[in-house]
């Protein structure tokens, strides 16, 4: 697979087979991306991949943080606050997209929570990443994560795997960062979760596409 395949195979998939992933192919996968590239690079990145009974112990603990209505504690503002214009259009547009694709009408809110809650639940993926980076990084040192995570997302799709990237899983962080070993010094920024994707999935079924070019890239000369 080149990586234009790779690029326009990837895409966030929410229902997964229950078939875990060969250790040694998620190891390939995982040593092949420290190739990434970083500012300096100093390879901010912290990641911690669960499987088997330590991805359930924590999918258990942020759903009773969740039942008991505890406040989430996200170290970084979440992507999906305050935003305008074309932004939000392009959210709402988004969140339509995964609403239809399981025939849930805006005004079914107790539908769109129970939707919501399957990211904590790794939307069924048996394997989960977490990953983070020094507080005391910033914005810059984000952009390699960024880099880093779809790097990782292109090897998973070109061995065959799904993923789904979550801002979500930088919301309950407590229990997290406890159970994943996490740094102290360490914020969570996003989660990953990935597997084999259930390819018939109705909730798989939807692409939000994109922008047309001209409104996002401009050639000058
Ligand atoms: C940093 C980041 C955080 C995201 N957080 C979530 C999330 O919490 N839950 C979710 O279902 N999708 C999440 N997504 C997936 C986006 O909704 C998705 O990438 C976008 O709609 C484009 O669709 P595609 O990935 O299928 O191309 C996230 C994506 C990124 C890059």
């Amino acid at each position: 697979m080149n990586v234009c395949d790779a690029i326009k195979q990837r895409r966030s998939v929410r229902a997964y087979q229950d078939k875990p992933v060969a250790p040694e192919l998620l190891e390939k996968i995982f040593l092949q991306a420290q190739d990434s590239p970083s500012n300096c690079n100093t390879q901010p990145w912290h990641v911690v991949v669960v499987s088997g009974e330590a991805r359930d112990k924590i999918e258990k603990a942020m759903i009773s943080d969740i039942m008991a209505g505890k406040a989430p504690t996200p170290h970084f503002t979440p992507g999906d606050q305050g935003l305008k214009d074309e932004y939000r259009k392009r959210q709402i547009a988004c969140a339509i997209s995964l609403y239809d694709s399981m025939d849930i009408k805006y005004e079914e809110k107790q539908k769109r929570q129970e939707l919501m809650v399957k990211n904590w639940q790794f939307f069924g993926a048996p394997h989960a990443a977490f990953f983070s980076m020094p507080k005391t990084m910033s914005e810059i040192n984000a952009v390699d994560m960024g880099i880093y995570l779809q790097t990782i997302m292109l090897l998973l799709t070109e061995n065959g795997l799904a993923s789904c990237p979550q801002g979500a899983l930088a919301m309950y962080t407590e229990a997290v960062h406890e159970m994943a070993n996490i740094p102290e010094e360490n914020a969570i920024m996003f989660g990953l979760s990935f597997g084999y994707a259930k390819e018939d999935a109705p909730i798989n079924s939807f692409d939000v596409g994109r922008e047309e070019l001209s409104k996002t890239v401009e050639f000058l000369s």
